[in-house]
């Protein structure tokens, strides 16, 4: 297990010492930090950081460790991404063109395209191929900064391809360093041979797919896309109350596409997460300051679709937490860049960089119950944190939008790569 000393750092920052699970409404403005520091990593795990003046090197002579310098650098702890589909069998620009030439997602959905399209391709490859593709784009992710992730099935849709899907999650556990939560999503869409019968479907899931998901364990969450010409608020209330029944808590996909009361459904059964939000009102915002359940924004869908942004300033305003993550996917949202979603969050939706820096890191760590492990510098959790590229402030990170100011990524305390990019 790795020890590690970084020295000279412009600015550490995103430090926590109160065992915050999560931050909300003003909290989310403030991201602690030290000038001038130092972080020492002991087996791998923030074990104690300074200000350089109180750097005592003689205090580590006993250990074998790596040393870094990161002058005229921050250094941030990664980003939690709460929600993604990184297993997929390929791209969908045919799609994408259509919708510059004017059809809009909803459209290509129900004409067959869109999720329906995707499973009929990963329905087809095998589970080997699906791995080394998810692997990959895995390895990439945590080059730009991402150090512990949500991936979802639903591009499955049968009994088999679900768990194909779920097998290819396990493996990903298995053989990579950063936390992994699966999440089952066989409610991802209503295959075109039950387009006529729902109920078949939603007995598929609960009677078919549940039952060897939870003989494998091979599922951490359960996620319905509970939205206009998808899942109804009562089908979705059916799938979570199977879900519960196995251990399964709820993360869902809700007001994408309009108010369609996936918000209320998402607090009735107590989830975890409610994604997406697209269209959120005061109703909504008043829901959920009445629950624990986080609110989600995925701005990489808002622009790439070019539908709405969630209201994430009036959200933070009224005192709740937001949380931001990619759902990197092929269809909505093909980047998983969470440098990239701090930009937009800034500039689209006004947060300030502290805001969108916490947004990523200790919410969606609360998105994925892992607030003790992961989410910040915090003495005693995992040492997955980033040096960046130097900067004159960080306001540079969504600032250079689209450019990433990640250099090294550490795991666990070893560094996993660097980026020159
Ligand atoms: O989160 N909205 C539902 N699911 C995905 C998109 C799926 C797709 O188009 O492949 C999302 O945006
Ligand atoms: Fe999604």
């Amino acid at each position: 297990m790795a020890n590690v000393l970084v020295t000279k750092i412009k600015s550490l920052a995103g430090i926590l010492e109160n065992g915050e699970q999560k931050l909300s409404g003003k909290e989310m403005s403030v991201l602690n930090s030290i000038s001038n520091a130092w972080l020492w990593v002991q087996d791998g795990l923030i074990n104690d950081y300074g200000s350089m003046e109180s750097l005592d090197l003689s205090r580590f002579s006993q250990y074998e460790y790596n040393t870094y310098t990161a002058e005229g650098s921050y250094v941030l702890p990664c980003y939690v991404d709460s929600h993604t589909h990184i297993v997929f069998a390929r791209t969908r620009e045919e799609e994408f063109e259509m919708r510059i030439k004017g059809k809009s997602y909803e459209e290509i959905a129900e004409a067959g395209g869109g999720i329906l399209n995707s499973a009929k391709r990963l329905q087809a490859m095998s589970e080997e191929e699906l791995y080394a593709q998810a692997l990959d784009r895995l390895k990439q992710l945590i080059q730009f900064g991402t150090g512990a992730i949500e991936i979802k099935s639903g591009y499955g849709l049968s009994v088999a391809d679900e768990i194909k899907m779920l097998r290819v999650i396990k493996r990903l556990k298995e053989n990579c360093d950063i936390p992994i939560k699966a999440t089952f999503l066989g409610a991802h869409a209503f295959p075109l041979e039950y387009k006529q019968n729902r109920e078949g479907y939603i007995k598929l899931i609960i009677d078919e797919m549940l039952p060897k998901i939870a003989a494998e364990n091979l599922a951490d969450y359960i996620d319905v896309f509970c939205d206009q010409g998808f899942f109804t608020p009562q089908e979705t209330d059916v799938i979570l109350e199977a879900g519960k029944r196995y251990g399964l808590r709820a993360k869902i996909h809700g007001n994408e596409l309009g108010y369609t009361g996936g918000v209320q459904a998402a607090v009735k059964n107590k989830a975890l997460s409610v994604d997406h939000l697209e269209y959120t009102s005061e109703v909504e915002i008043a829901c959920l300051l009445a629950s624990e359940t986080m609110p989600v924004a995925l701005p990489g869908c808002s622009f790439f679709l070019g539908i709405p942004y969630a209201p994430v300033r009036k959200m933070i305003d009224a005192g709740l937490p937001v949380c931001l993550a990619s759902d990197f996917n092929p269809g909505s949202t093909p980047n998983g860049r969470m440098g990239f979603v701090v930009a937009l969050a800034c500039s689209q939706m006004k947060l300030s960089v502290e805001e969108a820096i916490n947004a990523c890191t200790i919410n969606g760590a609360y998105s994925l119950e892992l607030s003790n492990e992961i989410g910040s510098i915090t003495r005693g959790k995992r040492a997955n944190f980033y040096i960046t590229k130097p900067m004159s402030s960080l306001a540079i990170i969504p600032y250079y939008f689209g450019v990433d100011q990640v250099s090294k990524t550490f795991i666990n305390g070893v560094c996993v790569g660097s980026n020159q990019a």
